[in-house]
């Protein structure tokens, strides 16, 4: 499938969403990869991964980019060649790219009640705010806060930050379609404006630091 979705943020911000459809012969024939990129999809145990990964280069080329165009830095995280900001992730048959003047994030994450009975390893304060809700708005509302302190972790891109002690939301509502999450990390504190969507049982999360 072509081009699922596209998000124009702020006149140098945008998102692409894409909807894997194809199978990995497709794409493998649709994207070239530079060396390091072709080590790293031979390496990868499921199918599914390797059309993630592939699927971004075709993101990549919607804007005239190819693999060559991105390298990743010594904790994984993607940079471009021209300066530009990225942000990459892919999640079962969804992946997306946020590409901006500004240090972005973004993060995909599938709706699943799973989310529930692990929350207390990435939340605390937050449960404040969202007890009491039915089951699947209780749901929703945990992957946001699941997917924005990812989002946080990379645009932060440091080692040793948690993410139930140092990232924390605030409250908000899910027809908002924005939060705010404050870092504390290493006696510095900073905010970061969370914008968010949801599609096909999926939650799409990205931020940028005020
Ligand atoms: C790195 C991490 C943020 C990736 O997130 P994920 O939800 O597993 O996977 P996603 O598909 O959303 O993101 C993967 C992409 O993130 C990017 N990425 C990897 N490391 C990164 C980093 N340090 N900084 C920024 N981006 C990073 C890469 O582009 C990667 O995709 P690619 O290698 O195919 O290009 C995550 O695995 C992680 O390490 N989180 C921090 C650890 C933690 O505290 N976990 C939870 C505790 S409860």
């Amino acid at each position: 499938m072509p081009l699922y979705r596209k998000i124009f943020h702020d006149s140098n911000t945008e998102i692409l969403v894409w909807k894997i459809t194809e199978t990995l012969d497709q794409l493998l024939e649709e994207v070239s990869l530079n060396e390091n990129s072709k080590a790293r999809l031979l390496g990868m145990k499921s199918v599914s991964h390797q059309c993630g990964f592939l699927s971004v280069r075709k993101l990549l080329q919607e804007k005239g980019y190819t693999d060559f165009d991105l390298y990743y830095d010594e904790y994984g995280k993607p940079h471009l060649n021209d300066g530009r900001h990225i942000s990459i992730s892919h999640s079962h048959d969804f992946s997306a790219i946020i590409l901006s003047d500004k240090n972005c994030g973004i993060d995909l994450e599938m709706q699943r009640q799973k989310i529930v009975t692990i929350a207390h390893k990435f939340a605390e304060e937050e449960f404040e705010f969202i007890q009491g809700l039915d089951e699947n708005s209780y749901i929703r509302q945990l992957t946001v806060i699941w997917g924005s302190k990812e989002v946080v972790f990379k645009i932060r891109n440091e080692v040793g930050i948690s993410f139930k002690d140092h990232i924390h939301l605030e409250p908000f509502s899910i027809e908002s379609k924005k939060a705010v999450a404050i870092l504390k990390f290493n006696s510095l504190q900073l905010t970061y404006n969370i914008y968010f969507e949801e599609f096909e049982n999926f939650t799409l999360v990205y931020a940028f630091q005020q």
